[in-house]
C-alpha cells in the first residue's frame, strides 16, 4: 500500500538482533528517526496512526468552518478563522511526518477519499449553534491536547516533534473554547440554555474520541510496547473526565450522565456506560455527518485538481523533462 522499501534481512538471527537493539533503544528513551532500522509493523502502525491523525485535522476544519461566517463579533470571527487555519497546518505537519515513513501523499489522500482510511469519529457530529464552537474548543481540543501531549513523547522522532508544535497551538484552541463557554454559561438564560445543549451533544462523542476500552483496543499493546503510545485509551479518557467535570460543574453546567459520581477512594469521576454501538456505527460511516464530510473533502480535492496539475506541469518544465 505504501512505497516503503526495506533491504532484505540476511537471516532470522540478524532480524532478532536488530529487533533486540531496536527495543533497547526505545527502552533507553532514544528517538527512532526515518533512516533508522525499524520493524515493518512499527512503520505500518505509525503510517496508519499518523495518516489518520492528519485526516482528522483536515476533516476537523469542517464543523467549525461553518461558523466562520456566523461568528457573533469580528473578534470571534478572527479567532475562529485562526483556529481553523491552524488545524489545516496541523494536517500538513502530520502528512509530512507520515511521508518520512515512505507513505505518499497521493496514497494517503486516496485512502481517505475512498473511505478506506479512518478519521476521528468526533468530526461526524453536526455543529448546530455558536455554543458548539465553545464545546468543540474546550472538550474536543481539550481531549486532543491530552492525547497529543502523550504523543509528544512518542518514540518516533518526527511524530513527537510535530506534536510539540501542535500542542502549543492546541492550548490556544482550548482557551478560546473556554472563553466562549464561560461567556455563554454566565450570560443570559437563553445563552446558558444554548451552552448546556451543546455540552449535552458533545460530551459523549468526545469521550469516544479516545478510542475503544483497552480490552477492545487491538492496536494498543504493540503501540505501548514500542513507545508510540505511553498511555492507554482508558487512562487518557479518565484524565480528561477528571479534569473537565469539575470545571464544567463550577460553571453551573451539568454533565449529561445520570450515572456520573465521584469516587472518593480512587479520586476518579465514574461515568455511565459509553454507547459503543453508536461509536462503531459512526466509525463505519453511518454517523450524522459522515456523508457530508466526505462529500466536502472530495469536492475540495476535485476543486484543487487544476492547482496540482499546474504545479506538476511547472515542475516538469523547470526540470526540462
Ligand atoms: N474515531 C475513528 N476511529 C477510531 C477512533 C475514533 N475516535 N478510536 C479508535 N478508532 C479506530 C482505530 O483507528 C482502529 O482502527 P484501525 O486499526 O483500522 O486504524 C480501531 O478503531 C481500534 O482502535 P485502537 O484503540 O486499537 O486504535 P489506536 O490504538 O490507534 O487508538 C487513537 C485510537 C486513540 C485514535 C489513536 O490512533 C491515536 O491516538 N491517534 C492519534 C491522535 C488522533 O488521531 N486524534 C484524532 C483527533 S485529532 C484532533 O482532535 C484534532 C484537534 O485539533 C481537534
Amino acid at each position: 500500500m505504501y512505497g516503503a522499501t526495506v533491504e532484505p534481512i540476511e537471516d532470522a538471527q540478524t532480524d532478532d538482533n536488530r529487533l533486540r537493539e531496536f527495543e533497547a533503544r526505545i527502552a533507553r528513551g532514544e528517538k527512532i528517526e526515518p533512516g533508522d532500522w525499524m520493524p515493518d509493523e512499527y512503520r505500518r502502525q505509525l503510517i496508519r496512526m499518523i495518516s489518520q491523525h492528519a485526516h482528522s485535522e483536515i476533516v476537523g476544519m469542517l464543523p467549525e468552518g461553518t461558523f466562520i461566517t456566523r461568528a457573533p463579533t469580528l473578534r470571534r470571527k478572527l479567532i475562529l478563522l485562526a483556529k481553523v487555519q491552524d488545524e489545516g497546518g496541523h494536517g500538513q505537519y502530520l502528512y509530512h511526518a507520515a511521508e518520512t515513513l515512505g507513505a505518499t501523499r497521493e496514497d494517503m489522500l486516496d485512502a481517505l477519499l475512498s473511505g478506506r482510511a479512518k478519521y476521528s469519529s468526533i468530526f461526524n457530529y453536526p455543529a448546530l449553534s455558536w455554543a458548539d464552537m465553545g464545546a468543540i474548543g474546550w472538550l474536543v481540543d481539550g481531549a486532543a491536547i491530552l492525547n497529543q501531549t502523550m504523543l509528544a513523547k512518542c518514540s518516533y522522532g518526527p511524530y513527537a516533534r510535530a506534536m510539540k508544535r501542535i500542542c502549543a497551538e492546541e492550548n490556544f484552541h482550548k482557551r478560546q473554547g473556554q472563553d466562549i463557554v464561560i461567556t455563554l454559561a454566565t450570560g443570559t438564560p437563553e445563552q446558558k440554555v444554548m451552552m448546556q445543549d451543546a455540552i449535552n451533544r458533545w460530551w459523549w462523542p468526545t469521550l469516544m474520541m479516545f478510542g475503544p476500552h483497552d480490552t477492545d483496543s487491538p492496536n494498543s499493546a504493540v503501540l505501548i510496547r514500542w513507545g508510540i503510545k505511553t498511555k492507554t485509551n482508558d487512562e487518557l479518557r479518565q484524565m480528561f473526565i477528571n479534569q473537565t467535570v469539575p470545571e464544567l460543574l463550577a460553571l453551573g453546567l451539568t454533565i449529561p450522565d445520570p450515572d456520573l459520581r465521584y469516587d472518593e477512594e480512587s479520586g476518579n469521576w465514574r461515568i455511565g456506560p459509553i454507547n459503543w454501538d453508536e461509536f462503531w456505527q459512526v466509525v463505519k460511516g453511518n454517523g450524522p455527518c459522515n456523508q457530508e464530510r466526505m462529500d466536502a473533502r472530495r469536492r475540495a480535492h476535485e476543486d484543487g485538481r487544476w492547482v496540482r496539475e499546474a504545479l506538476a506541469a511547472y515542475a516538469e518544465k523547470q526540470s526540462g523533462t
